[in-house]
């Protein structure tokens, strides 16, 4: 494999909603010396989004973008990206769903990580969901982004076992733990196949 620097690494963008925990396992992955991309900018649309604080931590650069105009929204996120030459964008807990036109528009690849063994349990709620239909597995799903929800090109997927006494909570936190070391390793599969 060959050596990746910080000039060659992919600069790469998060976006994020909420406590950024996949956030902060991306960054950490990021300062590895394997880890073939680069985080530079984290996207939020949320001002109070809990994940902001490892921008601050880790001294990378934020934005965040107000959504009450969708479309405004996204060409500022464009605008932003084509400014940092970002070339990929990671969806880390973002619960917006981005346009046709945004996906159109992005040159570079956009991948999004979802808490359930994807196609089943698009969307929200998924733990509850796969409990109330007594699956004995869920776990979790990084794809390629495209225009329909949760329904791009899977990547790597992990399962984990539901076991009878498992709540929704308990749930989302064991499958939470497997998603930050898998999309590390699906990364790695996209750019060092
Ligand atoms: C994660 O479980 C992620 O898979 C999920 O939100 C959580 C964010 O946690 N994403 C979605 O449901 C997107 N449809 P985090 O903010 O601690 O990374």
């Amino acid at each position: 494999m060959a050596l990746l620097t910080g000039s060659n690494k992919i600069k790469t963008s998060v976006f994020i909603s909420g406590n950024g925990s996949n956030l902060k396992s991306l960054i950490k992955f990021s300062k590895q010396r394997k880890s073939p991309i680069l985080i530079q900018l984290i996207i939020t649309d949320n001002l109070y989004a809990k994940g902001l604080n490892y921008a601050k931590h880790y001294k990378i650069k934020k934005k965040i973008i107000d959504f009450k105009n969708k479309n405004l929204a996204e060409k500022k996120i464009i605008f932003e990206l084509k400014k940092n030459k970002i070339d990929c964008v990671c969806l880390a807990g973002f619960m917006r769903i981005l346009s046709k036109n945004f996906i159109k528009n992005f040159k570079g690849k956009i991948l999004n990580i979802h808490p359930s063994l994807l196609p089943k349990y698009k969307g929200l709620n998924t733990h509850q969901r796969a409990i109330n239909k007594k699956e004995k597995f869920s776990g979790c799903t990084v794809h390629f982004v495209s225009s329909k929800l949760d329904s791009g090109k899977i990547i790597l997927q992990k399962k984990v076992r539901i076991k009878s006494n498992d709540t929704p909570k308990k749930l989302a936190k064991k499958i939470l733990a497997q998603e930050h070391k898998l999309y590390p390793k699906a990364i790695l599969k996209i750019f060092n196949p």
